[in-house]
């Protein structure tokens, strides 16, 4: 493995996990972000589904780390070149990748005996791809794995609690790996946003005590929290098929909480309180001065009901326009404009554009008027530095990429105890 970690960055969007583990100086814009370890990503790839003119995060992957630091070919034809002789893909030490989270909120029909369903959710089986060409080159590859992932992974799908992550478990199983999840929601570790994720965490070969790695591995150590009040227990099939077909069948609860080891295929869990008690940010860390915000970001007076309405609660009747089908309607009110003493709500992918949103933020200046947020304002709740998606792509696109990406500061914790692991083991040795 010689002294650096080599990286592969999966489904890379913008570049948050490299930013997070390697860090990145630009003195002429004041970026300074610390490195987490001996971190260096050698190979990249990120495809948005559609033409050329979607290929927006790539373009700014590429202006931040460099011509070529970047496939941006969907990934599972870049996998297929490399079966048919035509490709070669360096060997890794780590791989990581957060894979889309559209997937999970929309319930397709499963195709495949093994797949997870969603269409964009079989992207998984070009992890696992990507894990056994890495294990076939040489069992020393690929030592860790780092995902990410909306929470409802852990649950999901609605008919069979729990089976999509215990699919993805029994994968990592098969091929040797021990893992540690965690749901870290980032504004309880002092981040400025409230963004809830599960992380993954896998390593290769290890033979860890399943309590003791709950309580005192990278996760516990880089997510401090209280000493549980029960652990469950839980088996995985070895088989994902296996997996697939009867994991959880009949029951109304998924079996997986907030925390969770597994070394193979025996699993404990258990849920989490936090007990930072660290500096925290908020929404208003991260406001640009007034000036530095366009006309059009701000809520015109002919809006203002229009957003009132969409933020507000309401009880009503609905006719769904296909069907005809009545029905009521309900949901409570949001804080409307947003509280910028606390840290903001998720950004979404769609909290570009002008139009009145129920979920986009809206925050109070000090004349009174409402505005959105600016793109520098999303890039920083994320934990990039500002102005990062500013690579010559539309205010919507920026929102977009930061809709997708993940607060930068959460694979930086994890990397400093991979890698604080790594140096203790190197001493003791
Ligand atoms: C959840 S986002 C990950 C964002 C990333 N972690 C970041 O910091 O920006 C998933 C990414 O996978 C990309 N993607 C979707 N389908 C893909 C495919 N078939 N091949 C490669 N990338 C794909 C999406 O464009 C999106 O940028």
């Amino acid at each position: 493995m010689g002294d650096e970690i080599k990286v592969a960055e999966l489904f890379a969007g913008v570049g948050g996990f490299r930013l997070g583990l390697e860090g990145y100086c630009d003195d002429s814009k004041g970026w300074k972000l610390p490195s987490a370890g001996p971190f260096r990503t050698i190979w990249a790839n990120q495809w948005e589904p559609g033409s050329d003119k979607r290929q927006f995060a790539a373009r700014c992957y590429e202006s931040r780390f460099g011509k070529g630091s970047v496939i941006n070919e969907d990934i599972s034809a870049v996998l297929d070149e490399f079966d048919a002789g035509k490709r070669a893909i360096p060997d890794v030490d780590m791989v990581v990748g957060g894979f889309p989270c559209q997937d999970y909120s929309v319930a397709r029909p499963l195709f495949q005996a093994n797949g997870i369903e969603g269409k964009k959710g079989v992207l998984w089986w070009s992890i696992y791809r990507f894990l056994r060409i890495q294990l076939n080159g040489s069992s020393n590859n690929a030592r860790w794995c780092m995902f990410e992932n909306v929470d409802r992974l852990l649950k999901s799908p609605a008919k069979q609690r729990g089976r999509d992550f215990a699919i993805i478990l029994s994968c990592l199983a098969s091929l040797g790996y021990s893992v540690e999840w965690r749901v870290v929601n980032s504004a309880e570790y002092g981040f400025p946003q409230r963004r809830k994720r599960v992380y993954i965490l896998a390593e290769r070969c290890v033979q860890w005590n399943l309590e003791d790695r709950l309580l005192h591995g990278v996760m516990a150590h880089a997510f401090p929290m209280e000493l549980p009040e029960r652990v469950d227990y839980v088996e995985i099939p070895d088989d994902p098929y296996v997996t697939s077909q009867s994991f959880n069948l009949g029951g109304k609860l998924s079996p997986f909480s907030d925390a969770g080891v597994m070394v193979k295929n025996k699993v404990c869990t258990c849920k989490v309180s936090e007990t930072y008690d660290g500096p925290r940010m908020t929404l208003g860390d991260v406001l640009v001065p007034e000036v530095e915000v366009p006309e059009e970001y701000f809520v015109p007076e002919s809006q203002r009901e229009k957003w009132e309405y969409l933020k507000g609660s309401k009880k009503e009747r609905r006719t769904n326009k296909a069907t005809g089908f009545e029905y009521n309607y309900s949901e409570g009110a949001m804080s409307f404009p947003d509280a910028t003493d606390r840290p903001s709500r998720t950004i979404l992918t769609g909290e570009g554009g002008r139009g009145a949103s129920r979920f986009k933020h809206v925050v109070k200046c000090a004349d009174g008027r409402l505005r959105r947020l600016v793109p520098d304002e999303l890039d920083q709740l994320q934990c990039f530095p500002k102005g990062w998606t500013d690579t010559g792509m539309t205010d919507g696109q920026r929102a977009f990429c930061m809709g997708n990406a993940l607060v930068v500061g959460i694979p930086h914790l994890i990397g400093l105890e991979v890698a604080k692991e790594l140096s203790d083991q190197i001493v003791s040795s």
